[in-house]
């Protein structure tokens, strides 16, 4: 995205934050996350988290995006550094903003492209006639490179190269020209989609299609408060990391689009905008389908079951197969709705992710925006692969693990002390209510001062011994040591891009004083 690049319209750069914020994370990651964490239990953590952590980690990254932008930086070292000139270190956290971003990309284009895939054989009508276990073993057969029986020669090969060019392709067309276009229709396309399938999911009867439970037995069991894990550091660490997650904060790709509003353009409302958008997206949409549809046919029991081996099984393994119990056409409407509100939350998010990295490169190594998108689409290549090609060892599992789940927490928690503490409140508070189109409640201001930081900083004690847990856990595959060693050595990397950047900015400012 170069200097001159901007967005198109309000409303663009709206469906655009909301895109990335919208993910698979809303569809996939949170209807499991509240099964495994006892679904009434979940909702209040869930929403506490929203209102004190992501509403204010919402305007601080939008304020620091608008305010980098100001001074022509477009992704987080340099606008780290811009707000604490003095300090060395700062430049060296904004890695963050680079690195999640593409180690996350490396491994959701996967999933992305799988999306694809189930788009494809929803169509062909592949499940049609197959019973639970069959389409189950499908998908354990669709990750299994070497024994992939499911139609093309590699398959999820294929297609995951189709999904990255595909990206790689809209990333160089621009923001205006892309990733905005695709928002405007992706997101109105998604939401249709998730509109039909939730009402299919609310509407399922007892007795109808072979369903043995009404689709309200699911929803009851996500709205109903249970205060019991409460106090369950567990529920809120899950909480937590599902905010993180699906607001896309903790990550750079906020920032990096926040970058290129205007100077005295809303933020306020627009960070409102989208945030909200993303929450009726997912604690509505997303929490009317697979919750319902999944525990109308299988019960509570079962499904709550089926999530302790993973996250994945119950989109991609049970709910092709439900859909098939609607008949033919009817069960390919679902599946192509399922499958396609899935690729376009997907695309509209990976976009996002590769944003940063080529502001990076364009502010300052002077690349022009076609290069910078196509090295973003090699490195998600190379770095992909190994989640490709070792899905089974827990590839995949450890980028999301790292970069996440554990790097979002680490970078917000920097994030906001040098926003409220060294860039300072005053400032601060300046840059979020600038051109603000709503008055910002003015208790946010204590909130994001105070609450936030002890917030997110206690979210990081308490993830402590887990991350221990991990780096102790001992007979890991030898993928899984090369994944961290490949992860550990971009971020390496970008640091080290990062300082040649700075001695290339020190040697021109030099020059231009001499
Ligand atoms: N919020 C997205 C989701 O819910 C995920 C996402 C978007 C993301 N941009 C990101 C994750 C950048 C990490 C980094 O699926
Ligand atoms: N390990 C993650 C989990 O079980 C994997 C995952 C599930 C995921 N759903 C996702 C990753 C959606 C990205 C988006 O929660």
């Amino acid at each position: 995205m170069s200097q001159t690049d901007s967005w198109g319209s309000r409303v663009g750069l709206i469906l655009a934050m909301a895109g990335n914020a919208v993910g698979l994370g809303n569809f996939l990651r949170f209807p499991v996350q509240a099964i495994q964490n006892g679904g009434g239990a979940f909702i209040i953590p869930y929403l506490v988290c929203f209102l004190l952590m992501g509403i204010p980690l919402l305007w601080v990254e939008w304020a620091m995006g608008r305010f980098g932008g100001r001074k022509g930086n477009h992704s987080t070292p340099f606008i780290l550094h811009e707000m604490d000139p003095k300090r060395a270190l700062w430049k060296y956290i904004g890695v963050f903003g680079i690195f999640t971003n593409i180690a996350v990309a490396a491994y959701y284009c996967y999933l992305e492209s799988w999306t694809l895939s189930y788009v494809w054989h929803s169509i062909a009508g592949s499940f049609n006639g197959q019973s639970a276990e069959q389409v189950a073993a499908f998908f354990g057969d669709y990750i299994n490179i070497n024994t992939s029986t499911t139609g093309i020669p590699f398959e999820p090969i294929v297609f995951w190269l189709i999904c990255l060019f595909l990206n790689t392709w809209i990333l160089a067309q621009g923001l205006s020209g892309g990733v905005e276009k695709v928002a405007k229709i992706g997101m109105p396309l998604l939401i249709i989609f998730g509109i039909v399938l939730a009402v299919m999911g609310v509407t399922l009867k007892a007795g109808h299609h072979g369903a043995v439970n009404d689709g309200t037995m699911g929803l009851n069991f996500l709205w109903t408060p249970d205060y019991s894990s409460i106090w369950s550091a567990k529920v809120w660490l899950a909480a937590a990391g599902q905010i993180f997650f699906t607001l896309s904060v903790g990550m750079g790709s906020i920032q990096c689009y926040a970058s290129y509003v205007k100077k005295k353009d809303d933020i306020a409302l627009n960070a409102m905008s989208a945030g909200w958008m993303n929450e009726f997206v997912e604690v509505v949409l997303g929490a009317s389908i697979i919750i319902p549809i999944s525990i109308g046919y299988l019960g509570i029991e079962k499904v709550v079951e089926l999530t302790q081996t993973g996250g994945l099984g119950l989109g991609f393994k049970t709910l092709p197969y439900l859909f098939t119990q609607w008949g033919p056409t009817l069960g390919m409407i679902a599946g192509v709705c399922w499958f396609g509100l899935l690729f376009f939350a997907g695309i509209t998010s990976s976009l996002a992710m590769g944003t940063p990295v080529m502001g990076f490169l364009e502010n300052e190594f002077g690349w022009k925006r076609k290069p910078a998108a196509w090295f973003f689409g090699i490195i998600v290549l190379v770095l992909g692969l190994p989640t490709v090609l070792y899905f089974n060892e827990g590839v995949f599992d450890e980028y999301d693990y790292w970069a996440g789940t554990v790097g979002l927490v680490v970078f917000a928690l920097a994030e906001i002390i040098l926003f409220a503490w060294v860039f300072g409140m005053d400032k601060g508070w300046k840059e979020i209510t600038t051109g603000a189109d709503i008055q910002v409640p003015l208790a946010y201001r204590f909130i994001i001062k105070f609450v936030t930081p002890l917030f997110i900083g206690g979210v990081f004690f308490a993830s402590l011994p887990g991350i221990w847990e991990k780096i102790t856990a001992t007979g890991l595959p030898w993928q899984v040591h090369g994944a961290r060693a490949l992860l550990l050595l971009m971020f390496l990397t970008i640091s080290w891009f990062v300082r040649v950047a700075y001695l290339k900015r020190l040697a021109k400012l030099k020059h231009s004083k001499a």
